[in-house]
């Protein structure tokens, strides 16, 4: 890769101390198209994040990735929000046009994308597990692709909060067996991730083979969740293709071409692999 002046640059904005796939995934699209881009990742504090978006500005980077913990707080800084981020109440891609920041969201386009290649969403029945902001995403991304959706979380009253935003059913984790009725099962927590990766709330006897089940977790690449679905022969979706989808359209909206999808995932799962 070849740096010079005229380099257009992306980067991703993360908490402090975390980690990011990103940088590997978009480098290797445009090193493979022979885009002069380049894509670099940072850290910032939640009250340094204002700075930060008039540094955008000022040195003309024209695409950030944003993660968490500021998903919400840097619509507060850009000059417009598209209405699906407006929605989904969180922005995963800013897009710098000629000084001009709008904000995106491209999390539910990971979560469908990666879902259509096994299977079809129209007229499915969704569990959502989780009612956090990754949740949210694919609430949005299943109601709005035709699926029906009900949501179980730990706290009773976030379920409640986001199944009256969306028009959808809502339950305790307690109820979990209703899973039995499911087509389409989504771990949108945290639970399963490396270091806990024993963790499990789902019984292991509730999936069955006519499950497709997606992890949102992807460290590590197969979680027990998916393990134990494999293990009943249930169709799975690693977490590791919702961030590449997700990623995919970023570097489209970034860069104006279509992304590499198979260089990009080769990238992804090596550098899992080496995690
Ligand atoms: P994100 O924005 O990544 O979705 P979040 O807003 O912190 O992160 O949401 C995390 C989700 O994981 C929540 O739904 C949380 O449940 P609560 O709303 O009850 O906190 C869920 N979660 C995290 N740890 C959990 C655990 N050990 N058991 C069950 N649910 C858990």
């Amino acid at each position: 890769m070849k740096i010079t002046s005229s380099t257009k640059i992306c980067m991703n904005i993360g908490g402090l101390g975390r980690k990011s796939m990103s940088p590997i995934m978009h480098n290797a699209g445009y090193q493979e198209l022979g885009l002069d881009f380049v894509y670099l990742s940072a850290s910032l504090k939640i009250e340094d994040l204002e700075d930060f978006v008039k540094g955008v500005k000022a040195m003309q980077i024209r695409g950030v990735s944003v993660i968490i913990p500021f998903k919400q707080e840097i619509m507060n800084f850009l000059d417009n929000i598209d209405d699906t981020a407006k929605e989904i109440g969180a922005v995963n891609t800013v897009v710098n046009d000629n000084g001009r920041l709008t904000g995106y969201n491209t999390d539910w386009l990971g979560v469908v994308n990666s879902l259509k290649n096994v299977t079809e969403i129209n007229g499915k029945k969704a569990a959502v597990l989780g009612a956090g902001g990754a949740a949210r995403a694919a609430v949005y991304g299943l109601i709005k692709k035709g699926a029906r959706v009900s949501i179980f979380n730990r706290t009773v009253e976030k379920a409640k909060k986001l199944a009256e935003d969306f028009d959808c059913e809502y339950f305790p984790l307690t109820d979990v067996e209703k899973i039995k009725e499911i087509d389409i099962i989504l771990n949108m927590t945290s639970v399963g991730m490396s270091p806990e990766v024993d963790k499990l709330f789902l019984p292991e006897n509730l999936i069955e083979k006519k499950h497709i089940v997606l992890d949102a977790v992807y460290n590590p690449h197969e979680t027990k969740l998916l393990k134990n679905a494999n293990k009943k022969g249930a169709k799975i979706v690693y977490g590791s293709e919702m961030l590449l989808h997700q990623g995919i359209e970023q570097f489209r909206m970034y860069t104006g071409v279509e992304a590499p999808e198979k260089i990009m995932r080769d990238a992804l799962l090596e550098a899992l692999r080496e995690e």
